[in-house]
Formats: C-alpha cells, structure tokens, sequence
C-alpha cells in the first residue's frame, strides 16, 4: 500500500521513537514532582520548551504543551478571549477552520461570529476580512494552511490590520509547521498552535503559544502543570520525541518544499489524459503548499475514487470532505462555494518523507485507468 495521506497524520520518525522510549524509561518522573527523579523529567521538558522555542522564534515562557492541534486551538481561543484587548463580542473566522475552532466557537454565548469563506483560489479576502471588523470584534482566527487544499493564508497582512485594529489573531499553525518557515509569522499573532503527528512525531501531542503578553486566565482553574494552562500530567516522552522530529523536519524545509513543487508537477502532468473532467482546487505558487493536492473529477464521487484507489494499493483521502458517518459536505467545500453534487466529488492527495517520483505517477496513471473506465 502507497500511502497519500501524510496530511492526515505520518508514520512516527524511527529516531523521534527511540527518544520516546528512551524519555519513557529513563525520565518517566512526573515533571511536577519535586524529587530528583522528577526534576530530571521537568530538565527534559524545559529543554524541549526551549529547542522549539528557537525553532519557532517565540519566547518560550509562551510555549504550553497540550495533546494536539484540536486541544491547543481550543485553550488558545479560551486564553485570548479571557483577555480581550478591548470590550466587545465579535469574532471573525475563516469557514474552512479546523473542527476544533468551529467546537470552541459554537459553544460561545452572546458573541456574534462572522466567517470568511475562500475566493476561488482558496484564500480568504484580506479586504472582505477588513469589511468585516466592526468596533466590537475582538478576536480573528484564520489558519495559516488549508488541511483539505493546502492553500496558504495571508497571515502577515491579516495579523497586521489585527494589530492596527487592537484585536487578538489567532492562527492554526497545524498543516505549517514543519513544512514552512514559520518564525517571520510567530511575533506577529497573539496565539498559535502545532501538532506532533503532523511532523513524523507521535500522536496525542503538540503546542500552542500564546503572546506572554497577555494576561489569560486559565479555562480550567486550579491546573497545577504548565503554569495552569492546562490540566494533566505533562507528556514528557510524548514532547521530546516531537522535538526531535521538528529539529530533523525543520533542518529539511527548502529541500522538502522544492521536491513536493515537483512531485506536484509530476502528479499534475500524469493527469492530463483526462484533464477536461480534473479541478483542482488550489492557489498561485506563492500561496500554495506543494505537498497538499485537494482536486475533483467531475461526475465521480471522492469516497468511491478513494476506494477504487485503495483497491489499487493506494491511500488517498476525501480529506474531511463527508465526515464519517454524516453526508454532508466539508467546511472547506463550503468556503469554496462547492454545490453538494460537486462537495462529494472532493479527494485530497498529500505527500510526505516517503513520496517518490514513479509513485506520484503511478497514481496519476492508476487514477486515469479508474477515470477512463468509469466513464466508458
Ligand atoms: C489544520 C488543523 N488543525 C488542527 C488539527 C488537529 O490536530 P490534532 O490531530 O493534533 O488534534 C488538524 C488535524 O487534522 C489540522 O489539520
């Protein structure tokens, strides 16, 4: 089986799990506990905060650490809406947010919620974000890239009328880091957040920074671990293994940018054939992450290709595009403006570490024959 689904999640780095296993059994102290043992764990965690703090260009006294992109975006939007810059109960969000922002903002009372769908190039419009300010909004969340078309957003321009405005910006960070540069963008947002499955760490860890700045008050009160950000005994092995493999990810981001532009040629060149019934759905180079390949074939539903391809011996994904169980279509369909015949036509096709050239192609031939066949 080739696997095209390293948005979703990717395999764990065989260093980063030696880490694990080493920290598991030789700092498995409580690194709240105030014996040697514990103190030992509490050197590694600080150590960590402080290597991905370089890594991320922020002060590592904002740096918490949660189990995961959902938790982190969720304590984020509670942190800076306890702490509001000005009074006032408007927010502003991007449709295609991540579930866990759409979970924290729905279960909001009395804040009113504007969202942002896409252009056709699958960004949002920096000028309709403008529009929508209004004297009482006091938080924005958009992402920095798009899970299901990897489109990348105007952060900078966006945290920069934040700023002008006095608003809080929050950024999910979660599909960036680890595949771009993220530290001209980590002084300018008031919070962002990262994930170490994303980036050939484990599952069930990752981070948030929140601007030490801001004087947030704790959603769950009483929490003795990371300065009361968060409940829980902190994930010590969990939080090593993924600074080691941001270390390796981060020490590879041109190389692996300028390989991903290429597979995608590749991948796009193999479609060809049958390029009347393909739209992908994607930006200008610049704004495009290369290794995310959100695409439809007209008149073929995403979940019957994503089968036929498994079929084949491939793992490709409709993105979050029918979450499981439910029929109806992703938020990021809905911020393209998608019909609901078009929405379940929706397939996402991600590179990672393993990706090569003849594999790339070999799906684009495979998808072609799968094509070719349905419409015959
Ligand atoms: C953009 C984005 N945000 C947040 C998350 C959630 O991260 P985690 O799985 O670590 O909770 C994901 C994962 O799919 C994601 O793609």
């Amino acid at each position: 089986m080739i696997y095209f689904d390293f948005a979703a999640t990717t395999p764990l780095d065989p260093e980063a799990a030696e880490v694990f296993v080493q920290a598991s059994t030789e700092y498995f102290g409580n690194s709240s506990s105030l014996h040697d043992i514990g103190g030992q764990s509490q050197d590694l965690l600080e150590n960590c905060r402080e290597e991905l703090a370089n890594l991320l260009g922020i002060n590592k006294k904002g740096l918490y650490f949660t189990s995961g992109g959902s938790e982190g975006n969720f304590l984020a939007l509670e942190a800076l809406l306890s702490a509001p810059k000005k009074s006032g109960k408007h927010i502003i969000a991007g449709v295609a947010e991540h579930s866990s922002i759409h979970g924290v903002l729905n279960r909001l009372e009395g804040y009113k919620i504007t969202f942002l769908p896409f252009n056709s190039f699958g960004l949002i419009d920096v000028v309709e974000m403008q529009r929508a300010i209004t004297p009482e909004t006091v938080l924005v969340t958009v992402q920095h890239v798009n899970s299901e078309i990897g489109t990348i957003q105007h952060i900078e321009e966006i945290a920069r009328i934040c700023m002008e405005q006095n608003i809080h910006f929050h950024s999910d960070f979660v599909q960036s880091f680890g595949k771009i540069d993220v530290r001209n963008l980590t002084q300018l947002v008031s919070s962002f957040t990262f994930s170490g499955h994303k980036i050939y760490g484990p599952k069930g860890v990752g981070g948030v920074y929140v601007n030490p700045a801001i004087s947030w008050r704790p959603f769950f009160p009483g929490g003795s671990h990371e300065k009361g950000f968060r409940f829980g005994t902190v994930n010590v092995p969990g939080i090593a293994a993924m600074t080691t493999a941001a270390q390796k990810i981060n020490d590879e981001l041109e190389q692996n940018y300028d390989n991903y532009r290429e597979l995608r040629e590749a991948f796009m060149e193999s479609l060809e054939p049958i390029k009347e019934f393909v739209r992908i759905h994607q930006a200008g180079s610049v704004s495009q992450l290369p290794s995310i390949i959100g695409m439809r074939i007209s008149g073929i539903e995403g979940q019957w290709m994503m089968l036929e391809c498994n079929r084949y011996g491939f793992a490709i994904s409709t993105g979050s595009a029918c979450q499981i169980g439910m029929q109806s279509p992703a938020k990021v369909t809905q911020a393209l403006g998608l019909n609901p015949h078009e929405a379940k036509e929706f397939i996402r096709i991600s590179f990672g570490a393993t990706t090569n050239r003849e594999d790339v192609i070999r799906l684009g031939e495979t998808i072609v024959d799968i094509v070719n066949k349905f419409k015959s």
